[in-house]
């Protein structure tokens, strides 16, 4: 085996002396406030049983999509889900990704082209940022979820640079703050400036029901939006929601769609079978009980007088920050050593002095267990 670089050693020593070097975790049975499995489908044998009568019930078979979908991959559930997705979402079209992190890779490399512009919220995840590195376009952040400095920068752009598409992109739940951005008052805005606004949906879709586009007939108003199933559809993949013009745009330049193997059928159908469950009797149940979970927390945020500490959030996800890697880091040992799992998120995830605790509210997650949380983590600011 050759010698491991030196660069490479070194950036290594580099995290450790930071504090902030990351490792694979072993699954753990402790209460689960750390995935994204937000109402719980991911465990839900119902879903799974549904999925076998589902597959069971089909005529072909194949346990792998066997290519690209350009080329032998496209089995006819992605057609039936595609299909479905821009039906319930409320769009013209659908485009089924392998990932959420393929998905915006794809969409940020080939849509924006050369002399054109993207501005995007200073915290969208990375799968967007390394998208954007991808392209073409010049690429600039605005303040989080600051309208008038989007507006600024626009001004700017527009005073200087001519004939040009310009991108505004943000997420609808932001997944290191679990906050929003006014979408409405966005989506007015941009279409006040002919600007083409992108939105990522995968922090919402699930826990706002079909997104929080759509909860305001938004569809029709944006270029597209991102929604991704490994999260509170408990199963894996994500699609780009728009017109088909850009289905077909995407089909054409996308190289995380053409140059990969597709989806399984099983995933497809795991997809499918989600969200049947979402909709069904118990689906709606679980999406009601979550929601009242993240009212019962933020009322005891208020009650334990932790609110200083914590970021305003309706969503599934919640902030506690806690400054310093060694300090989060201390405060959720604490919480394991009480039987909870919440993740401390370090630098460079989140800029140094931001650490936080992420975490993540669920359909099933008892109040006594959020108490006792809460319990624990207001110790971390006691010192
Ligand atoms: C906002 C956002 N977009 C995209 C992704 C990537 O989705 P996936 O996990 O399906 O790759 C994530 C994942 O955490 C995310 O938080």
């Amino acid at each position: 085996m050759s010698k491991f670089p030196k660069k490479l050693v070194e950036r290594i020593e580099t995290r450790e002396a930071k504090n902030n070097l990351r490792i694979l975790p072993v699954r753990n049975d402790l209460v689960d406030f750390s995935s994204n499995d937000y109402l719980g489908f991911a465990s839900d044998v119902g879903l799974r049983d549904r999925v076998n009568s589902f597959l069971g019930n089909k005529p072909f078979f194949k346990n792998g999509a066997t290519g690209s979908r350009l080329l032998s991959g496209n089995h006819p559930l992605y057609h039936q889900l595609e299909q479905f997705l821009a039906k319930y979402h409320g769009y013209e079209d659908a485009v089924v990704f392998n990932s959420g992190y393929d998905a915006n890779i794809g969409l940020f490399s080939s849509v924006p082209q050369r002399g054109d512009v993207v501005l995007y919220d200073e915290l969208v995840h990375a799968s967007i940022r390394d998208g954007i590195r991808m392209g073409n376009a010049k690429a600039y952040k605005y303040r989080h979820n600051d309208l008038e400095d989007l507006q600024n920068r626009i001004k700017r752009i527009r005073n200087t640079l001519k004939n040009l598409e310009i991108y505004v992109v943000t997420e609808s739940v932001f997944s290191m703050d679990g906050d929003s951005p006014d979408i409405r008052e966005l989506i007015r805005f941009c279409n006040r400036h002919s600007l083409h606004l992108i939105v990522d949906e995968a922090h919402a879709i699930g826990v706002f029901g079909k997104g929080l586009v759509p909860k305001i007939g938004g569809q029709h108003q944006v270029f597209a939006s991102v929604i991704t199933f490994g999260k509170a559809l408990g199963s894996h993949g994500a699609a780009i929601l728009g017109s088909t013009s850009l289905k077909n745009y995407l089909i054409n330049f996308s190289n995380s769609l053409i140059y990969t193997t597709g989806l399984s059928p099983h995933a497809v159908a795991t997809i499918l079978m989600a969200y049947e469950h979402l909709q069904s009797p118990e689906g709606i149940k679980s999406q009601e009980r979550l929601l009242e979970n993240i009212d019962y927390f933020n009322s005891r945020i208020e009650k334990l007088k932790l609110r200083e500490m914590f970021l305003k959030s309706d969503s599934a996800i919640q902030i506690a920050i806690i400054p310093g890697a060694e300090q989060v880091k201390r405060c959720a040992q604490n919480l394991r050593a009480t039987g909870y799992d919440a993740k401390p998120i370090l630098s460079p995830t989140v800029p140094e002095g931001k650490e936080r605790l992420r975490l993540c509210l669920h359909a099933y997650n008892l109040q006594s267990d959020m108490d006792q949380l809460l319990h624990v983590i207001s110790k971390a600011k006691d010192g």
